[in-house]
C-alpha cells in the first residue's frame, strides 16, 4: 500500500459521500439513507442507496457497491491509490508517501515522459521522413486502410533505428539508464542503442492514456514479425491491453468489451464501429485482466482468430472459470462469451469488406458462454453414439466444471451436459451428471488419456484445491438452476408482503414449473382474491397447512425485512427465471437443430428467443 491506513482514514473522514454522489446523479432523502438512481446502470427508479452513517453505497439493480473510494474508483476509472489521491486533493489533505515510493514515482515519471518523446518522434518520422523505409511504411499502412489520421489517433510511427531515438533522447537530456529501463534502448558491447529497427510502431497506452510501451511490426516477411517491449516498471503484459485507453469510454457505455489477439484489430475493429475493444500482447487473457475489465463491464466477449493459435488461446481461455462467475459469488458476476472466427480469418480481415463486417456482427451475436464453450470443446473428441466413449466425454467435460463444483453455474451446466450426452443415446439426468462430478476429485481420471490434456489438469486441479476451500457449499443439495430461482421466489412472496404484493399484482399467471411451488403460489392466489387481500400478516403458517412442506422450504431465507428493496429484489428473480428459461429453450432448439429435422421451423424459433432473451436483458441492463 502506497499510503498509511492512518491517512486513508483521514481522507475517507474528510470525504462527504453524499456530497460526492450528488454530483454525479440526483438524490432523495428517504428515512435516514439517499436514494438516486444508480449512475453506474440505467435506471427509471431509484435502487442506488447511499449510507451516510456507514459511508458506504449499494445498488440494489446492479448489485455494485463500495465505499467514497469506490465511487471514485468507478466513475473516474482509477486504481485506489489514485483515488485516495483524488479525494484528499478535493478535501485539501495533504498525504505522505513513504520515502521509496517517492523514488520509484520519480523514475516512472521520467519513463513516461521518455516514452512519450519516443512516440512523438516515431510518428513524425512516419509523417515527415523523406527516406525510402518511412515511404514504404506508409504506403503499407494505408493499402491496409490506415491513413494519417489513423495514424494520428493511435499514435502509429516509425522506428528507424541507427541510434537515431537515443540520440534524439540524449539531446532532450534523457539519461541512457533510463532509456534503457523504458526499454526504448538497449545496451550492446557497441554502446547503447534503439531497441525497435526498421518497424512500424505500436504505442500501447495504460488506462489514461499515458504510453507506457511499444509493439512493432516488420514491413516485409522477416521474423518475428511483431517485437513487444519486455517488461519494464510501467509495462506489464499480465496487467496491460491495447486500446484501453480509447475502449475505455464506450465500454462504459455498452458494459462490454470485446478482447481479440492482434493490434491491427483493434484498429480495423474501431474504425468499423467497434469501439469498446482491447487486444491482448502476444498472451492470453490473464485473470488482472479479466478484474481490471470487470471493473467497468458486465460482460466480456473473447474474439479468437480462426487458427491453430486461435484455437490454443480459446482454450486457455478457459482457465478463467472459477467460481467467481456463479451469480452467488458475486453481485454482478461478468459473463464471459467466447466467438470463433472463420478459419484463416483474423477481425482485421473481415472488416475489410462490408460483407465481412456483417459476419463478424452475426458472430457476436451468436457468441457461446465460455463454460459451454469449454464443454463443447471436450465433447467433440469424443464418438458420443458410442457407449465407451460417452462415459469418457462425461468425464472428460466434468473437468470444465471441477472448478465450480457446487455452485448454480455447475448445476447449470450439468443440465447442459446431460443434454448434450443425452441426445445420442440412452437418457442422463442432470442429477446423474453432479453425482459424478461430487465423485470427481483433483484429477480426473480420463482426462489424462485425451491429447494434450496434461498441460490443462493442473490448471484444472489448482482451481479445484482453491475452490473446495469454501466450506458449506457441498452440502447444498441439487437442485436445477430453475429451481433454485423458483425457490427464491417462493421465498420472496411468502415471507415479504412488500414482493407479495408487487408479484401477484404484476405477474400474470403461475411463474412455477415445481408443482410443490406451484401449489403454493395458487393458494397464495386464492387467499388474495376471497379473503380481501393478503399484504399483511402470517401468511406462512395457513400456506403451510394447505401445502405441506412449503414453510420448511423457505426458512432457509430472510427476505422479511425486505422492506423498500422487495420490489427490486423480485424484478430481478422474475428477471432470472425468464432469463434461465429462454436459455434452456435456445439450448433445446440448437440441440435439435442439430439432429437436423425441419430446419426452418427450428431457425425461426431460435431467433425469435434469441430475439426475446435479448430484449429482457436490455430492458434490464440498459
Ligand atoms: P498476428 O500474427 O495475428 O498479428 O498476431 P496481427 O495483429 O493480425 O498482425 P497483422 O494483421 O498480420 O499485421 C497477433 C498478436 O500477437 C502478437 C502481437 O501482439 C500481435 O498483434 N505477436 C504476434 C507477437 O508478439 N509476436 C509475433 O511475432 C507475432
Ligand atoms: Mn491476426
Amino acid at each position: 500500500m502506497r499510503y498509511s491506513e492512518e491517512d486513508i482514514a483521514k481522507v475517507k473522514e474528510a470525504t462527504d459521500l453524499v456530497a460526492l454522489v450528488r454530483s454525479h446523479t440526483d438524490l432523495r432523502l428517504k428515512g435516514r439513507d439517499w436514494w438516486a438512481c444508480c449512475p453506474f446502470h440505467k435506471e427509471k427508479t431509484p435502487s442506488f442507496k447511499v449510507s451516510p452513517d456507514g459511508g458506504f453505497w449499494h445498488c440494489f439493480g446492479c448489485g455494485e457497491s463500495g465505499d467514497a473510494f469506490g465511487f471514485i474508483m468507478r466513475t473516474e476509472n482509477m486504481s485506489f491509490p489514485e483515488a485516495v489521491l483524488f479525494l484528499a486533493d478535493r478535501a485539501h489533505i495533504e498525504i505522505r508517501k513513504d520515502p521509496r515510493a517517492i523514488a520509484a514515482a520519480g523514475q516512472r515519471q521520467r519513463l513516461h515522459t521518455i516514452c512519450t518523446d519516443t512516440a512523438d518522434y516515431y510518428l513524425n518520422y512516419l509523417r515527415t521522413s523523406k527516406s525510402t523505409h518511412a515511404a514504404a511504411a506508409r504506403d503499407y499502412l494505408s493499402k491496409r486502410g490506415f491513413g494519417s489520421d489513423t495514424a494520428i489517433q493511435w499514435r502509429l510511427g516509425f522506428a528507424p533505428g541507427n541510434h537515431l531515438l537515443v540520440q534524439h533522447l540524449r539531446s532532450k537530456g534523457h539519461r541512457d539508464d533510463d532509456m534503457v529501463a523504458a526499454n526504448v534502448a538497449v545496451r550492446r558491447s557497441s554502446g547503447v542503442g534503439d531497441r525497435f529497427f526498421e518497424r512500424i510502431i505500436f504505442p500501447i497506452a495504460d488506462m489514461q492514456g499515458r504510453i507506457i510501451a511499444f509493439g512493432g511490426r516488420v514491413i516485409d516477411d522477416h521474423e518475428p514479425k511483431y517485437l513487444n517491449s519486455s517488461e519494464t516498471p510501467l509495462f506489464s503484459k499480465r496487467r496491460n491491453l491495447y486500446g484501453i485507453d480509447l475502449a475505455k469510454s464506450s465500454m462504459h457505455e455498452s458494459r462490454m468489451v470485446l478482447v481479440v489477439e492482434g493490434y491491427t484489430d483493434v484498429i480495423a475493429l474501431h474504425k468499423a464501429g467497434h469501439c469498446a475493444v482491447v487486444a491482448t500482447l502476444g498472451t492470453a487473457l490473464t485473470a488482472e485482466h479479466v478484474k481490471m475489465l470487470s471493473r467497468t463491464v458486465n460482460r466480456i466477449v473473447y474474439v479468437f482468430d480462426g487458427d491453430q493459435a486461435g484455437m490454443r488461446a480459446a482454450d486457455k481461455a478457459a482457465e478463467h472459470i472459477d467460481r467467481s462467475l456463479s451469480p452467488e459469488f458475486a453481485a454482478t458476476p461478468v459473463t464471459l462469451d467466447v466467438v470463433c472466427l472463420p478459419t484463416g480469418t483474423d477481425p482485421a480481415d473481415l472488416m475489410d469488406s462490408s460483407e465481412g463486417q456483417a459476419q463478424f456482427t452475426q458472430l457476436l451475436a451468436e457468441a457461446t458462454p465460455l463454460i459451454e464453450f469449454a464443454i463443447k470443446r471436450k465433447m467433440d473428441k469424443w464418438d458420443l453414439h458410442r457407449p465407451e466413449e460417452r462415459q469418457r466425454a462425461l468425464n472428460d467435460s466434468l473437468t470444465v466444471l471441477l472448478p465450480l463444483k457446487g455452485t448454480m453455474l455447475a448445476r447449470h451446466y450439468a443440465e447442459y451436459i446431460a443434454d448434450c450426452i443425452s441426445r445420442s443415446g440412452d437418457t442422463i439426468t442432470e442429477k446423474q451428471v453432479l453425482d459424478a462430478l461430487e465423485q470427481t476429485r483433483d484429477r480426473p481420471p480420463v482426462a489424462a488419456e485425451a491429447e494434450g490434456a496434461e498441460a490443462e489438469q493442473s490448471t484444472y486441479a489448482a482451481g479445484t484445491t482453491a475452490g473446495s476451500a469454501v466450506a458449506g457449499l457441498d452440502e447444498l443439495p441439487s437442485l436445477s438452476v430453475t429451481e433454485l430461482i423458483e425457490r427464491e421466489l417462493l421465498a420472496l412472496v411468502l415471507l415479504s408482503s412488500g414482493a407479495r404484493g408487487y408479484v401477484l399484482e404484476s405477474v400474470q399467471g403461475v411463474p412455477f414449473s415445481h408443482p410443490l411451488y406451484r401449489a403454493a403460489y395458487e393458494q397464495l392466489q386464492r387467499l388474495a382474491t376471497e379473503a380481501g387481500g393478503v399484504a399483511a400478516g402470517d401468511v406462512l403458517s395457513e400456506l403451510d397447512e394447505l401445502v405441506p412442506g412449503v414453510a420448511q422450504l423457505v426458512q432457509a431465507y430472510s427476505f422479511e425485512d425486505a422492506g423498500e428493496d422487495a420490489r427490486v429484489l423480485a424484478d430481478n428473480v422474475l428477471f432470472r427465471l425468464r432469463e434461465s428459461a429462454l436459455e434452456r429453450k435456445i439450448r433445446l432448439i440448437r440441440s435439435d437443430l442439430q439432429k437436423g429435422d425441419d430446419t426452418k421451423a427450428l431457425l425461426e424459433d431460435l431467433a425469435q428467443a434469441s430475439q426475446e432473451l435479448h430484449q429482457i436483458r436490455a430492458q434490464r441492463f440498459q
